[in-house]
């Protein structure tokens, strides 16, 4: 078999498994997964660009669930999982919130946030990245975004936690049994939310999108629910995986630590080497909605298909030298936030959190790696615990 993600050793290096894949062939199709798998980056973006490929219903999730279970009640209204024209209606009521002007807005909150959590770690000489700086940064600020009160946080983590293996492969009963229980209990947790903001409305996101209005349309009581939930675990999860994921493959780099210590106007570019080299999310999935296909091989519709970003991020064709990392690569445009119609809408928001992150970073703390574990997730790669010892810059 060519391709097998429950390998041994696959979590640790994905980008081996991939490369042996698209040596053989750029569009493969894997038996195992029973989709098309694409690892060229090239091809990963005709094929998001093509308008005979998309989600169908089927493609929000990889596992078998029972139809009408909570997991298929709490989904059917994400943007993420529509097609045109019902995806177009929802990117514009929702995409108005996120303008460069509310992202400039948060600036200083993302800025005092960080500031914060660092005054902590330099004082205790230490910190699990994960948990003390880079979970709490982007969910302070999406908690901020959608004003959730911060005492039901813990509860938000837990049930985010549980619902993310719907994304992988080979989910089991008892993650099936708990992302159910996730969903029922976002479900109540955000439908109350939403009632009081129609009620109350105040200046956060969550109110903005019950008065979101394009044209005499607005957004139904399902579709604010779902959304609403859907955006606080897209918000927070890969934004904590990337600055954990980049800070990981900094540590590993000294030369690179150092150079981007001594050159910290190289912060922006540095992020995009980091999405490219450690992709918080590590594929997207699609259907073929009609006969097509994709870098010369024919795709029956019907049939799923995974554009495996992760992959195509490391293709040789695009990024020369591409398993090295290199925070002053020239041209660096990885498919991490994803490519046509469904292209990110929170790219520009988790850009200044991990701008900001790792400025401040660099200019408080030299960091040294004392132990990193792997969360044992394929879609959404990112770490479980990050431990490193800190100190100050001199
Ligand atoms: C879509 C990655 C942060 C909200 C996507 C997609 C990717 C992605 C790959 C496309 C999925 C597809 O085509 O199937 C990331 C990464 C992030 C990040 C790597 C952080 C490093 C955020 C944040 C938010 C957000 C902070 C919001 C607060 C969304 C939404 C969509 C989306 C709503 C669906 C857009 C649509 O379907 O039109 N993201 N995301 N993401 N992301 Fe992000």
């Amino acid at each position: 078999m060519l391709f097998d993600p429950f390998a041994e050793g696959f979590l640790d290096d994905p980008y081996r498994h991939y490369a042996k894949v698209r040596e053989q062939e750029r569009v493969h199709f894997s038996p195992l997964l029973n989709q098309w798998m694409i690892t060229g980056y090239a091809e990963i973006q005709t094929m998001l660009r093509d308008p005979r490929i998309g989600r169908g219903d089927t493609t929000r999730f990889f596992g078998a669930f029972e139809p009408e279970s909570p997991v298929d009640l709490f989904s059917r209204e994400w943007i993420f999982g529509m097609d045109p024209p019902d995806h177009q209606r929802l990117r514009r009521l929702l995409g108005q919130s996120f303008t460069p002007r509310v992202i400039d807005s948060l600036r200083p909150f993302v800025q005092s946030r960080v500031d914060e959590l660092l005054d902590e770690a330099v004082a205790d000489g230490g910190m699990d990245v994960i948990s003390d700086f880079a979970y709490g940064l982007p969910a302070a600020v999406i908690c901020r975004m959608l004003d959730i009160p911060m005492d039901a946080w813990e509860d938000c983590k837990r049930y985010s936690a549980q619902a993310l293996p719907l994304v992988d492969p080979g989910i089991t009963p008892e993650q099936l049994a708990l992302a159910n229980e996730s969903a029922v209990w976002f479900t109540d947790f955000f439908g109350a939310l939403v009632r009081e903001r129609q009620k109350n409305p105040g200046d956060d996101l969550l109110s903005a999108f019950c008065q979101a209005e394009y044209k005499g349309d607005r957004l139904s009581d399902e579709e604010l629910v779902q959304n609403a939930i859907f955006l606080f675990v897209a918000g927070h999860e890969t934004t904590t995986n990337l600055i954990g994921n980049g800070l990981y493959a900094l540590l590993r780099h000294p030369e690179q630590y150092a150079a981007l210590t001594a050159r910290p106007d190289l912060v922006p570019n540095a992020v995009e080497e980091m999405l490219r080299y450690d992709s918080p999310v590590q594929y997207v999935g699609r259907v073929a909605l009609e006969d097509t296909e994709v870098g010369g091989v024919a795709i029956a519709k019907g049939t799923g298909i995974l554009g495996v970003v992760g992959a195509g991020n490391r293709d040789a064709d695009r990024f020369p030298d591409p398993d090295a990392f290199d925070i002053d690569r020239p041209d660096c445009q990885p498919l991490s936030f994803g490519h046509g119609i469904h292209f990110c809408i929170g790219s520009a928001l988790a850009r200044m959190e991990a701008h900001t992150a790792f400025a401040a970073l660099l200019e408080r703390t030299r960091l040294r790696l004392v132990k990193a574990e792997r969360r044992p997730l394929f879609a959404m790669r990112g770490l479980a615990e990050l431990t490193v010892e800190v100190t100050g810059p001199d």
